[in-house]
């Protein structure tokens, strides 16, 4: 009998958004009536952009001419999407980021989950607390982690503690950690580091020549000037930072799927006492495991950047926001304690009555039929927090937060 990779027993039994999906299917098998509002799980509800769309087509019509057929990209990307990602993303912003330093993928799920391969399995990593659960999940399976203590934490990881004292922005810890994920703006907190406080942690990087792993999936969400979206706006940074991107909550490709990892030439791992590129680890490790991600996509991804794609997608954006004000602004009527939704299309919620977040998400869904998501879901810090999303439709995220006023 073949003997499994034994980390995985000390997972949760299942990852916490397939868990809400069985919960909520529970519900509606007994409730079929129920007409149920779902503000849990961080998927966009608007269509694609008309010019994305556009371009989605055209591609099409490429494929199917012998002329203009395409089979397999270059692993890293199409070198027209290269382009526009260093130019829309990076120049745009004064940042000197070159076509070979990003890799396109099928969004920062995958990158964010990947990436720890081509590290150590003695890294001491440090993820912050509560944090989309994917970093510390796919440690867990290459174990990094050591055991899960009864207390919800594993022996091995240092974690960085979010607390409404700190603004659920951690600052770097007193001991040594070689791989580190930060999530900016935060989910599910919402919260996003200022450039102080990120210069902080690049420093602490450079110092003890660790890695920042620096997903910013939600960038475009960014509203406050002095919140930078890339980790890159800080000096220094091409030497401490990988950064991963996602278009799914910036253009809606949550099921088109397509994001990219920027690996600088400039960021050196050690191996025995060498010095290594992680760009060129990166590239052999997809170009390994990957086959790029299919042109049809990158087309589509590329009218992102387009003028009339820029415009387009901002629209949505606000759309989004202004759910996020409507849901805050309810709130702040309840008197109810809540972060986020600024910078960040989540708002994260201090439960009420002293709710655990699963009895909230069992009353919500009982008494409201809203479904949102526990904060216990994101690390034990965030037990006493529940997120609800602005990515639903306008007048049903009103009715939702209608209804969870008249719930309580
Ligand atoms: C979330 O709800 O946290 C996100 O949608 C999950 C994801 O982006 O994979």
């Amino acid at each position: 009998m073949a003997k499994i990779n034994a980390n995985y027993m000390k997972l949760p039994g299942s990852y916490l958004f397939v868990e809400i999906k069985k919960r909520v299917a529970q519900f509606r098998e007994k409730h079929p009536n129920a007409d149920i509002i779902s503000l849990g799980i961080g998927d966009v509800t608007q269509p694609l952009a008309p010019a994305v769309v556009k371009a989605m087509h055209q591609a099409a019509d490429e494929m199917a001419k012998a002329a203009t057929f395409r089979g397999y990209g270059p692993e890293q990307g199409y070198d027209f999407l290269l382009k526009a990602v260093v130019k829309g993303d990076y120049l745009a912003r004064g940042i000197k980021i070159s076509e070979d330093e990003v890799f396109i993928s099928d969004g920062a799920k995958c990158d964010v989950g990947n990436i720890q391969e081509i590290f150590a399995k003695g890294c001491a990593v440090a993820v912050p607390d509560p944090v989309y659960p994917v970093y510390l999940d796919t440690n867990v399976m290459a174990g990094r982690t050591g055991e899960l203590k009864k207390n919800g934490y594993f022996a091995g990881i240092i974690y960085l503690k979010g607390t409404a004292e700190n603004n659920f922005c951690p600052g770097p810890p007193s001991e040594k950690a070689d791989l580190i994920y930060l999530c900016s703006p935060n989910n599910p907190t919402g919260a996003a580091f200022s450039k102080k406080q990120l210069k902080k942690w690049v420093d602490y990087a450079r110092k003890n020549e660790s890695v920042i792993i620096y997903d910013s999936a939600y960038e475009a969400y960014i509203t406050e000037p002095d919140i930078p979206h890339s980790i890159y706006e800080i000096p220094g940074a091409q030497e401490a930072a990988i950064e991963i991107r996602s278009l799914s909550k910036t253009a809606g490709f949550t099921g088109v799927r397509c994001g990219y990892t920027v690996v600088p030439q400039k960021l050196i791992g050690r191996a025995d006492g060498d010095k290594i590129k992680l760009n060129t680890l990166w590239n052999r490790r997809q170009s390994t495991k990957f086959n790029g991600v299919s042109y049809i996509t990158q087309k589509a991804a590329e009218a992102v950047y387009s003028e009339e794609g820029r415009a387009q997608i901002k629209q949505v954006i606000d759309y989004y926001m202004e759910n996020a004000r409507v849901i805050c602004s309810g709130f702040a009527k309840l008197d109810l304690k809540m972060y986020g939704g600024v910078n960040a299309p989540y708002i994260w919620l201090k439960t009420p009555k002293g709710m655990s977040s699963w009895e909230m998400f069992d009353h919500l869904l009982a008494k409201a039929h809203v479904v949102g998501t526990p904060g216990a879901g994101f690390g034990p810090a965030g037990k006493d927090y529940f997120r609800l999303t602005a990515f639903g439709d306008a007048e049903r995220t009103k009715e939702a937060i209608e209804r969870i006023g008249k719930s309580f």
